[in-house]
């Protein structure tokens, strides 16, 4: 079943919407066509408890006072950051906004996590909405008229499954991702140090001391506080006196998914006191692990009090930085070629 209501307006005045995905176990998926935005993710725990397991706002008001978070948006064109926010494309370079110290941080203030994109498809049966948006021409400071195309889809195993779609008229980059918090202990519950975290991934590329860019190496996770290979409490090693954590206040990396951009579990997590286990897929090369180290104390959905690490990230994507690393994988894409990429978060008791 979907119900369409409305959510308010986005900085311009254009009316989002707001879709709420029920299946037949009674999990429940809301999204906004404002930034394209996952709102709610609600899910029966082991003790038949509703829990709605990613952070929020009841409406559009909110989210464009905390565009800084990224709450459940859509983040492109490009997700992550661009070191000297500055890219070359064809031998032309192109400025982009430098709005993370000399960086670009998720495309700039102009990105289309904060837009209202136009409703394309609701399809009652397939329990998908599909979002669609015009990023014109520089408009972020990238070349081409790009249409990007986002389908949430609720399934009948109790995955919200992305894909995601563009096309330009110029070469351009084009690397998408989602920026759910998920909380799994439920959104209004506070510091999530104590749930398990599994990441597929046998390395990383480490940051550089300020402004979280890569230096361009990829380090082994082993004998680091970075290695989740086995469940780990996040919290357990978040303090570490490591430099990696000591330069991004606790974890906000990417990982080298040993997937390497075959689809496939990029991380799993589990909460015991709820019994809830979070099974991650993507065909990205990379994942951002970002544990909430930035967001101070404000009120999220219901009245909830959200702080310092009470959600985590696991933003699918390529690798940050990679317009500027020759050895990551480009983000570059074609004029007239398809985008196309998927990325799942599936809720199971097992
Ligand atoms: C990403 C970044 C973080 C932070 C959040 C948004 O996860 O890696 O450093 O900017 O987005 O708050």
């Amino acid at each position: 079943m979907i119900v369409r209501e409305r959510f308010g307006t986005d900085d311009s005045g254009k009316e989002a919407e707001l879709f709420t995905i029920t299946n037949t176990n009674g999990t429940q998926l809301k999204v906004t066509t404002l930034g394209a935005t996952i709102v709610s993710f609600v899910f029966r725990d082991k003790e038949g408890t509703m829990r709605d397991v990613v952070l929020g706002y009841d409406e559009a008001a909110s989210y464009l006072e905390q565009k800084g978070y990224y709450f459940g948006a859509t983040v492109g064109r490009n997700a992550n950051r661009i070191s000297g926010a500055r890219v070359t494309i064809g031998g032309v370079e192109y400025a982009l906004e430098a709005n993370s110290g000399a960086n670009n941080l998720h495309s700039g203030s102009n990105g289309v996590s904060h837009r209202v994109w136009d409703t394309e498809r609701v399809d009652e049966k397939a329990g998908s909405v599909a979002m669609k948006l015009l990023s014109k021409d520089l408009e972020q400071g990238f070349p081409g008229n790009m249409t990007i195309k986002v389908t949430f889809t609720l399934t009948g195993d109790d995955a919200v499954r992305i894909d995601y779609e563009a096309v330009s008229d110029k070469d351009t980059i084009a690397n998408f991702t989602n920026h759910s918090y998920f909380n799994l202990a439920g959104h209004d519950s506070g510091y999530i140090g104590e749930q398990k975290l599994k990441i597929y991934a046998n390395a990383f590329t480490p940051v550089a001391p300020t402004g979280s860019v890569p230096t361009g190496e990829i380090c082994p996770v082993e004998g680091t506080p970075l290695d989740f290979r086995e469940f780990k409490e996040i919290g357990r090693e978040i303090n570490a006196d490591y430099d990696q954590l000591v330069y991004t206040k606790g974890y906000d990396h990417n990982f080298v998914l040993d997937g390497g951009g075959r689809f496939g579990l990029m991380a799993e997590a589990i909460c015991e006191a709820t019994g809830i286990h979070l099974y991650a897929y993507t065909d990205r090369p990379g994942v951002q692990l970002y544990a909430g180290n930035f967001i101070e104390t404000h009120k999220g959905k219901g009245g909830a009090l959200y702080g310092e690490r009470h959600g985590f990230c696991l933003e699918a994507q390529c690798f940050p930085d990679a317009v500027n690393i020759p050895l990551f994988e480009t983000p570059l894409l074609k004029a007239g070629e398809a985008y196309s990429s998927a990325t799942m978060y599936r809720l199971s008791l097992d």
